[in-house]
């Protein structure tokens, strides 16, 4: 299918296939629900990445554009698992991005569908017997269902109607977003740049 075809979700989607596969396979290789120890790093990562997003959650205009957008933000909820866990937002040395304009649509894109994934986190995180009410709020699903809830939310997202140049942006964004996760997670964890293994064969998200 060429690109012209292709909704702006789905261009979103196909345009971070791989780079989405590499987050993952790093996220996997840190072992992040063996031990409680290693959770904590990850919630730290967490707090990071939705820091950032926190403010595009609450845009007004994209409020207008994307009801009860706001509300999906998860910033307040990793905070509180980290509380339940007796422990910290971890405090970023450096910079934080500000994402902006039709970039922070991207990193919005990324961050909401994370939220996909997250229902096999859930279900490893709760080996470790955190769940929704107790240090695993923010990876819980969301009332509607994680994949009706996430069909809805890409309608909204096409219906932005964004320009060619805007979608261009957007994905700039949502590379933007995946690239900095690395970043943060090479931090908290303490691995070398380009530590994570190669991507595994492309996923067909199936949704
Ligand atoms: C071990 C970690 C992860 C795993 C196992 C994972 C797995 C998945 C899976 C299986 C889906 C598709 C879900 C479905 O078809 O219902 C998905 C979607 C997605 N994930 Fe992840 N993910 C992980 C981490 C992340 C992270 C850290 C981010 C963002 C920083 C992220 C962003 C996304 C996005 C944006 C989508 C939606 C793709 C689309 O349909 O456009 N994921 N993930």
């Amino acid at each position: 299918m060429s690109d012209k075809m292709l909704t702006f979700a789905q261009r979103l989607k196909e345009e971070n296939r791989t780079t989405h596969d590499s987050v993952d396979n790093l996220v996997m290789s840190v072992n992040p629900f063996a031990t409680p120890e290693n959770y904590v790093k990850f919630l730290k990562l967490q707090s990071v990445f939705h820091k950032i997003v926190d403010p595009v959650y609450r845009d007004e205009a994209l409020n207008r554009a994307i009801p009860d957008l706001a509300q999906m933000a998860r910033y307040e909820a990793v905070v509180q698992d980290l509380a339940d866990l007796n422990d910290t937002p971890y405090v970023f040395d450096g910079e934080l991005p500000q994402p902006q304009g039709n970039r922070a649509i991207g990193w919005l894109y990324c961050a909401e569908g994370s939220n996909l994934g997250a229902a096999f986190l859930f279900k490893d995180v709760q080996k470790l017997a955190f769940d929704e009410h107790h240090g695993a709020s923010h990876l819980a699903p969301h009332p509607d269902g994680r994949g009706k809830h996430w069909r809805a939310f890409v309608e909204r997202l096409n219906l932005l109607s964004l320009s060619e140049e805007a979608q261009v942006e957007a994905v700039e964004g949502a590379k933007d977003a995946f690239a900095f996760y690395k970043v943060v997670l090479r931090r908290i964890f303490g691995l070398p740049e380009g530590a994570e293994a190669e991507a595994k064969p492309l996923v067909d998200y199936g949704i």
